[in-house]
């Protein structure tokens, strides 16, 4: 008979780390944080620099193929993409199959799983042909994926894709363009989305990118792999936190009701948590959320609108600043804390949040899912765990019980 808590106590094999606080699951060319200065490198690019001065599809290019793109490069890709927006006919049947007030990362996690089987000339692991197309096939149809997915939760048509647009310019106007008008995309709007795009594009080992590697080391298609990413995204510890964030920024309403909403985030008998602050990584300052706040503003300014919920998450983040509770557990506002702002007024509900942050990351899980399967150390994903339960014991038949 084994005796199990002994079999640990003897074995030098196990590295126990429960959330991987500090175990590196792979090595990586793509994405460098370093959290205590709130740094985030893409291939060695500042995250700020590229945020201000290049766009989605060169990022997306520097993140798959390792350098930025020259002009004939970045013509050459992004006509690439523009040749794969379109989805196939019948995948739009699929949309039918939900009810209209489906969460859309719910449709999200079904449309994009479907795709291994629309596309079956892109499911081979082992082709880096088949791995490229099915790459740029995911990066190009998220936009009208998600574009569909709103559409149809508001039952209107939905619009084919219009590659003379930017990616960014597309998937506003599929999203917001109606086929009887004329959709004229604005200019401050198509940058702010590019941008936000930019912002969540790769951020190394986090759930959803980790979800989609473990799911790849088995050689399931990529597909079912993004799937697998938009799933794990979905909860409100990650990509759901934006959605979060401004229902919670919504429900303060105003800035005299902040003092309660922080006192309750500090009480550890309250399991209230401030939406859109902290980060496993950042311990000072989320980069992203600083280009966050100045879009936010600017479409703000743009719009002309005047949100009071800006006023309540501008002056939460100075006083929670100031907090010893903050300060001591380095608690700071990250990318998700003013992307809702941003897009709530560009038009979108809070519900799509997520499947905008879905949309923005694919690059980065098939980056990454590349990265991983082109690795010749490439082993299937298979932690261990420590056993805590009963030590070996006999059968007992029923009636003995
Ligand atoms: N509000 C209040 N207290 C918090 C918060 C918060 N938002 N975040 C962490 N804390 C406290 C915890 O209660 C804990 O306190 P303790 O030491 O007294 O127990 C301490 O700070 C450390 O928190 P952990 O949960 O252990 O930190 P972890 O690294 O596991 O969690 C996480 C990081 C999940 C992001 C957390 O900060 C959180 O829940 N934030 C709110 C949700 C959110 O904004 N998520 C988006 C993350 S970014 C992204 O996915 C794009």
């Amino acid at each position: 008979v084994v005796d199990i808590r002994k079999f640990y106590a003897q074995t030098d094999r196990f590295t126990y780390d429960p959330g991987f606080t500090s175990t590196a699951s792979c090595d990586s060319g793509l994405t460098f944080i370093d959290g205590d200065k709130g740094m985030l490198l893409h291939r060695g690019y500042p995250i700020d620099q590229l945020a201000e001065k290049s766009s989605f599809m060169e990022v997306s290019y520097l993140l798959l193929d390792g350098e930025l793109p020259n002009k004939a490069q970045l013509d050459e890709f992004e006509y690439t993409i523009n040749r794969h927006t379109m989805v196939h006919e019948q995948l739009k049947t699929l949309y039918n199959g939900f009810r209209r007030d489906a969460h859309p990362m719910a449709i999200m996690c079904g449309v994009v799983g479907a795709l291994s089987a629309f596309y079956h000339d892109s499911t081979d692991i082992n082709d880096p042909e088949q791995r490229r197309i099915a790459s740029h096939r995911l990066i190009a149809k998220m936009p009208t994926l998600a574009a569909m997915a709103y559409k149809y939760s508001i039952g209107q048509p939905f619009l084919y894709p219009d590659n003379n647009l930017s990616y960014a310019g597309n998937f506003l106007r599929m999203t917001f363009g109606v086929p009887a008008e004329d959709y004229v995309v604005d200019p401050v709007i198509e940058r702010a989305m590019d941008r936000i795009f930019i912002l969540h594009a790769d951020h190394e080992q986090n759930a959803s990118t980790s979800t989609v590697r473990l799911a790849g080391s088995s050689g399931a298609n990529p597909f079912a792999c993004i799937a697998a990413g938009i799933a794990c995204l979905w909860g409100p510890a990650h990509g759901g936190a934006n959605e979060a964030a401004l229902n919670m920024l919504r429900e303060i309403g105003t800035v005299d009701r902040i003092p309660e909403y922080i006192a309750r985030a500090k009480d550890k008998n309250d399991p209230f948590r401030l939406m859109g602050f902290g980060h496993r990584v950042y311990k000072n300052y989320d980069p992203r959320a600083k280009v966050m706040a100045q879009t936010a503003t600017e479409v703000l300014d743009k719009l002309g609108v005047s949100d009071p919920v800006f006023d309540v998450a501008r002056k939460l983040e100075e006083i929670a600043l100031n907090d010893p509770y903050f300060i001591e557990k380095k608690l700071y506002p990250n990318v998700d804390f003013y992307s809702g702002i941003i897009l709530s007024a560009i038009g979108f509900p809070t519900t799509m949040f997520t499947a905008l942050f879905a949309l923005a990351r694919t690059v980065g899980w098939v980056a990454q899912w590349n990265e991983m399967i082109s690795d010749p150390a490439q082993k299937i994903g298979r932690p261990r765990q420590l056993y805590t339960g009963p030590t070996q014991r006999d059968y007992v038949p029923v009636d003995k019980r």
